[in-house]
């Protein structure tokens, strides 16, 4: 991996098909980004063992480990800053980040429906008992709400005659992970700049 490349702490709670993707990507050097790490708030997940197959180190970071919520929030972010992340990477992660993490790292997101509408764990589910015709996925960055972030990226997928979640969570799923791993491919050779709600690749005049 070239020393230039952006270092990514991905994290991850089930079958890691959005990770898989990114390191598929950053096997290409000319990517700009290297996974340094993968972490997990549970143990036996397949996201851990595509990261163990591809030989990348992995954490995991139990929130049943700690007496509340806010001592795993500075447990995990002491996890990931070990590992000197220039980006964290959220990709199917369902757990809210705390301040610990998201105020040290810029932190992104992926979301399996196109926000603002359909925002937390049912994404997917609360799109299709709508009944909209259109949902798809969003890529964004992380800030203290669920799902609130300025958005980076969006993508749209018809919702089909007879689609049940897990259905049209697979369809939004392969938009889903062409749309994530172009995103940090982008935000790591190109940087980006956030003003407001607004987000732009490229860096500013620094
Ligand atoms: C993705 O749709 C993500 O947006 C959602 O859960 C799914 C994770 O899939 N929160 P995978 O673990 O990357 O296969």
């Amino acid at each position: 991996m070239s020393s230039q490349a952006v270092r990514l702490v991905v994290l991850v709670s089930g079958s890691g098909t959005n990770l898989q993707s990114l390191l598929d990507a950053a096997a290409d050097p000319a990517y700009g980004a290297e996974i340094v790490a993968v972490g997990a708030d549970r143990d036996g997940i397949e996201g851990l063992a595509r990261a163990e197959r591809a030989g990348v180190p992995v954490f995991v970071e139990r929130l049943a480990d700690h007496p509340a919520r806010d001592d795993w929030d500075r447990a995990l972010a002491a996890r990931i800053a070990a590992h000197r992340p220039d980006l964290v990477v959220c990709a199917g992660f369902m757990k809210i980040l705390g301040a610990p993490t998201i105020s040290a790292f810029p932190v992104l997101n992926t979301h399996p429906a196109l926000l603002p509408a359909f925002p937390g764990a049912h994404g997917v589910r609360d799109a299709l008992a709508y009944g909209v015709r259109v949902t798809g996925c969003t890529v964004m960055l992380a800030d203290a709400g669920v799902d609130t972030g300025p958005i980076i990226a969006q993508e749209a997928v018809p919702v089909l005659d007879g689609d049940d979640e897990a259905a049209l969570h697979e369809r939004i799923k392969t938009v889903e992970r062409g749309l994530l791993v172009g995103v940090v491919g982008r935000m790591a050779r190109e940087g980006w700049t956030v003003t407001g709600r607004t987000f732009r690749f490229g860096r500013s005049g620094r």
